[in-house]
């Protein structure tokens, strides 16, 4: 089996200003480097304003940075967007696309969230492409389908284990306290890779994140569990001890 190196994520979404920001991504970054060796690469996703000092702050350490989400194109009149060259500028190594939270607020399909990860990757950085369905689709039995429609419609021709990451995050677990059971989980990670090998070449090596209430409790649990190389967290990633715990719960 394809050793796969755990990603722990950290979402901010739309969370802190440049003081709270500078802390957390301080506080992680000293961890990182007091720490030594450990069992996971860590990433955080702060919003726009707070990438350029927050990489600043970050830049000797190992802690990564990414973006929340990027345009299709490099440059141009496209008043409000952000292209995936200035994440790049910005020190960002990676950026969270297609969001369920994008998905639903702006209509986001999986052919613009294609395109967003064929730019990202472009410009050297690697497309986290999530996926997930609704609690309503679970429901129906169509967890399954949805997301392989989703896995196959939002990868560029080309993508590998290098350039792409898969976060799985059902929409019903975000935010509320639930949290996939990990015999779904796995059951559904093993289907996104199924769906990757078809694909892809080296969809063995690709990471696929859970998403969705990890917490410190859970985190463990969710690690160990079949095909899950990682995390993508929002609420639990704004405490920095919150954030350390799912980290060091990797083994
Ligand atoms: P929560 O961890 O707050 O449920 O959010 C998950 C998420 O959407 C990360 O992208």
């Amino acid at each position: 089996m394809a050793e796969r190196r755990k990603l722990i994520a950290g979402n901010w979404k739309m969370n802190g200003l440049k003081a709270d920001g500078l802390e957390l991504a301080s506080d992680l970054a000293g961890r990182l480097k007091g720490a030594g060796a450990v069992a996971f690469d860590m990433l955080v996703c702060p919003p726009f304003p707070l990438l350029f000092p927050v990489g600043e702050a970050i830049a000797d350490s190992p802690l990564a940075l990414g973006g929340q989400d990027c345009a299709a194109k490099l440059s141009g009149a496209h008043t409000g967007d952000i292209s995936p060259q200035m994440l790049k500028d910005a020190g960002c190594g990676f950026v969270i696309l297609g969001h369920s939270e994008r998905r639903q607020d702006h209509g986001e399909t999986d052919a613009v969230v294609k395109a967003k990860a064929e730019a990202a990757i472009g410009q050297g950085l690697v497309a986290i492409v999530c996926v997930g369905e609704t609690e309503a689709q679970r429901e129906a039995g169509q967890a399954d389908a949805v997301v392989g429609a989703q896995v196959a419609g939002s990868l560029p021709a080309g993508a590998n284990a290098a350039t792409v990451v898969i976060a799985y995050e059902p929409v019903w677990a975000i935010g509320t306290g639930k949290t996939a059971t990990p015999a779904d989980v796995a059951a559904m990670h093993g289907f996104i890779r199924a769906e990757l090998a078809k694909v892809l070449g080296d969809a063995d090596k690709v990471r696929i994140l859970y998403g969705g209430s990890v917490k410190p409790g859970n985190a463990a649990e969710l690690m160990a569990t079949a095909d899950v190389d990682g995390a993508l967290v929002g609420g639990a990633s704004l405490k920095a001890d919150d954030f350390w715990a799912i980290g060091t719960s990797c083994r």
